[in-house]
């Protein structure tokens, strides 16, 4: 390292990320490249990702197909381009490994909204509950909790349980209330939200679709209710990718954050995608927590190795039970 030590951990606990200045004539691709191989690092990205980190992944996935491969990853450093909660479940999974966040404060309101001392005293007033917790989610939080899901097993992660179990599902209500409906649970729900999706205007989103008779709705289940009720298709961010290779449409009004608009125009060229409106004139449909990370912040903290995550061990052990068993039912049904 040629930056002091002092000066990179007060940077990085005051803005979260290394703010160093970059040569302008680094060709920061190449260099990522380079620190890649030097390092045996593997880049995991979320399909939030500005376009340029995606490019430069070795992995784009959704939160189960992002748990998955650091479940397997041989690398010996996991540089994790997406939200604080992804990279400490990559760290939970990865106890001995390095694992890199390009800035700390990429969080999610999702986890916020769950506060574990709030959480704790929740659990308490219903026993006798499995608590599925979604994972956008703390370590903390999921260390309460029986069972991680993600949009892509939730359904069958909450089938494999006895009929008459009772549940607690956390912390998103939308989700909640869409998985309640799908498999006729009724689960207790904890009053968070996506601050992405629900920002979605049902009246803009029907005249849009009146102006494109045609476009298909595809929706993430984080959206709320009188949204879904307007799609055509519903699933995870993978899954709502897969539909628009799949599918014979053109055009496609999409519901879910903006980032996953690369991917889908990459694998079909030809098809017309438009981000479904948000109920202000912002682009709120940008995730501002995802946006956080840049490409130069990845270069620097492959660079410098920081910001790291590091996470309290009883914490991390007991988060890893809930997100084993998610991965072992996931198996189990082929996800
Ligand atoms: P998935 O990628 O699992 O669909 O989740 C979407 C999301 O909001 C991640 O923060
Ligand atoms: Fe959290 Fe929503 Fe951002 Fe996903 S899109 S990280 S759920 S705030």
């Amino acid at each position: 390292m040629d930056i002091n030590i002092d000066f990179a951990k007060s940077n990085i606990k005051k803005k979260g990320f290394l703010d160093i200045d970059i040569d302008v004539n680094l060709d920061l691709f190449a260099e990522i490249e380079r620190l890649k191989k030097e390092k045996n690092a593997i880049i995991l990205a979320h399909y939030y990702q500005e376009p340029d980190i995606q490019d430069v992944a070795d992995f784009i996935g959704d939160s189960l197909g992002l748990a998955q491969k650091a479940e397997k990853t041989e690398a010996d450093i996991i540089v994790f381009a997406g939200v604080h909660f992804m990279a400490e479940t990559a760290k939970i999974l990865n106890p001995h490994k390095k694992v890199l966040l390009p800035d700390l404060k990429a969080g999610c309101s999702l986890a916020d909204s769950a506060p574990a001392a709030l959480f704790r005293q929740f659990k308490e007033k219903h026993p006798g509950h499995v608590v599925i917790s979604y994972i956008n989610c703390t370590a903390d939080i999921k260390s309460l909790s029986d069972i991680i899901c993600t949009s892509s097993n939730a359904e069958k992660i909450i089938e494999s349980l006895p009929k008459d179990q009772k549940i607690i599902f956390a912390p998103d209500k939308n989700l909640g209330a869409y998985l309640k409906k799908k498999t006729g649970r009724d689960m207790v729900l904890w009053n968070g939200a996506c601050i992405v999706h629900e920002i979605f205007s049902v009246e803009k989103i029907t005249r849009l679709k009146i102006r494109h008779p045609k476009a298909k709705v595809i929706a993430h289940p984080e959206c709320e209710e009188p949204v879904l009720r307007l799609a055509d298709y519903i699933g995870s961010t993978t899954s709502l990718l897969k539909y628009t290779m799949n599918d014979d449409g053109q055009e496609y009004i999409v519901a879910t954050e903006t980032g996953i608009l690369h991917q889908m125009q990459k694998e079909s060229p030809y098809k017309t995608f438009i981000p479904a409106p948000p109920d202000n004139m912002c682009a709120c449909n940008d995730c501002p927590y995802m946006k956080l990370n840049t490409l130069e912040k990845l270069y620097l903290c492959m660079q410098y190795e920081a910001p790291e995550i590091i996470m309290d061990k009883n914490i991390l052990e007991a988060a890893r039970k809930p997100i084993e068993r998610m991965l072992a039912i996931s198996k189990q049904y082929g996800l």
